[in-house]
């Protein structure tokens, strides 16, 4: 961690989509926490005027969590926008000008990925990027090949302690609780191992589509968009070792240890599906083979986890939005007949809400002699309205210069090993009925006792009226 704090934050990307969902919204936030005193410029190639800019902040905070009427008019007073096209020299030396005396800005590309590049080099070409830290939006490349690429391009102009892989799961505090359930409890390690874990879970749920950004989204597919990097960085979260020492090395160190001990998957343990209508949204190829769905099954070859079955699926236009772990446990060695045993569960929700609950059997109230029924012990609380959004912790991190919170490049490539091959195979991608749980097909990559849907109240709630 080199600890300066960023004096300028700029922006690529200020007239798009996630500036308009995400950016605005973090800036205000960090501006009421009185986290950003810095001058913040947009930039982007629209035609536009920094009164332009202005209104489109207040049109994104007015549509994203609300207008803050004297955060906003600080955050408006830090405000520079600067309009050009980025092949274009004289961008960047008007990006220098705005600058003013700033010696150490951060640089944020919140851009599609195929302007990274030349983003980069004109940001060292133009003294920009002298003493300034670069934040990368994900993906970070295509495939194994295009990130290594995209490594040495920043590296050609930035040190590895200033670059950012930016992954919002990360700053997510529900993702970190993970850890926090993991090594601040003592019981759980007794568990949290082969010898009692028979399959884990992790549902990534959506029930909204590709909400206009077709084009960004065809190249893209669910795998390259969540599952190589916002659910891996859930699945190593789950998966690791204690780090030996608190610095962020060392927590990243044991992140990439699982990754390289998963295998690349291969053919049969992947389904790929697509949304019915996905073919009709703008942006999107009228014959796409591009997933919106996608279910994989992972191994883990490490001395805690080998033979344990991890699952993975992510889709748009399923039936609820929700982020779900769910553990099950060996059956024990019970005289009690296997059919009347569920296995014990531990289940994660990530959002909307935070929950641990420990599913386990007891009697039945109602009935008399061995029935038996699930109850779930739930420990469970919403985020507060003024909690601080994954995109806010990490804009503030990377201007701290603490990359505990970002990917480190060894980690990008083992996710890319993994995935690639398979993707390359242009698997089939099968059809879904939106508000359903991805096709039919998915039965070939399922745990035994079926997926736990997170919108399954029924067995939960029966269970927790019990426990
Ligand atoms: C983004 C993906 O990185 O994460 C989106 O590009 C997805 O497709 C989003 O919807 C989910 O983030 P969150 O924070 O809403 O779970």
């Amino acid at each position: 961690m080199t600890n300066f704090q960023s004096d300028a934050l700029v922006f690529f990307g200020a007239t798009g989509d996630l500036a308009y969902k995400k950016i605005f919204p973090s800036l205000q936030a960090m501006v009421k926490r009185g986290h950003l005193n810095v001058p913040v410029v947009g930039v982007a190639k629209a035609g536009w005027s920094l009164d332009q800019l202005r209104a489109r902040a207040k049109d994104s905070l007015e549509k994203h969590g609300g207008l803050d009427p004297v955060a906003f008019d600080r955050l408006i007073a830090l405000l520079r926008y600067v309009d050009g096209d980025y092949q274009d020299p004289s961008t960047f030396a008007a990006l220098r000008k705005e600058l003013r005396d700033a010696k150490a800005p951060a640089h944020y590309l919140a851009i599609p990925p195929v302007l990274f590049e030349t983003v980069v080099e004109h940001l060292s070409a133009s003294n920009c990027g002298r003493g300034a830290r670069v934040i990368v939006e994900k993906p970070f490349g295509h495939d194994l090949t295009s990130a290594q690429e995209l490594n040495k391009v920043l590296l050609g102009a930035f040190n590895e302690a200033d670059i950012f892989r930016i992954d919002h799961y990360l700053g997510k505090r529900a993702v970190n609780n993970v850890l926090a359930f993991r090594f601040a409890n003592t019981f759980v390690e007794s568990f949290w191992n082969r010898n009692f874990i028979e399959s884990v879970e992790i549902t990534m749920a959506e029930d909204f589509g590709v909400q206009g950004r077709g084009g960004f989204y065809d190249q893209t597919g669910t795998i390259r968009d969540v599952v190589q990097n916002h659910l891996f960085q859930v699945l190593s979260n789950l998966a690791m070792e204690p780090p030996v020492r608190s610095d962020s090395d060392s927590l990243r160190d044991e992140k990439v240890k699982v990754l390289r001990a998963i295998p690349a998957i291969e053919e049969q343990n992947l389904v790929r599906g697509q949304f019915r209508g996905y073919r009709e949204e703008n942006g999107v190829a009228k014959n796409s083979q591009t997933e919106t769905f996608a279910a994989v099954k992972l191994e883990i070859n490490s001395w805690r986890w080998k033979s344990v079955p991890f699952f993975i699926r992510a889709g748009k236009c399923l039936p609820t939005t929700s982020t779900e772990i769910v553990a099950k446990f060996r059956k024990p060695p019970t005289l009690i007949p296997d059919s009347q045993l569920v296995e014990n569960h531990l289940r994660l929700r990530l959002s909307p809400e935070i929950t641990i609950a420990m599913g386990m059997m007891n009697l039945a109230p109602d009935a008399e002699g061995l029935v038996l029924q699930t109850g779930e012990m739930v420990a469970s609380h919403s985020p507060r309205a003024d909690e601080m959004d994954a995109y806010e912790r990490v804009l503030g991190a990377a201007m701290a210069g603490d990359s505990t919170l970002f990917a480190r490049e060894d980690y990008v490539e083992e996710a890319w090993r993994i995935v690639e091959p398979v993707l390359k195979k242009n698997t089939p991608v099968y059809q879904y009925a939106p508000g359903t749980w991805g096709p039919n097909e998915v039965e070939r990559v399922t745990p035994i006792s079926g997926w736990s849907n997170p919108d399954d109240k029924k067995a939960f709630k029966v269970a927790s009226e019990a426990a």
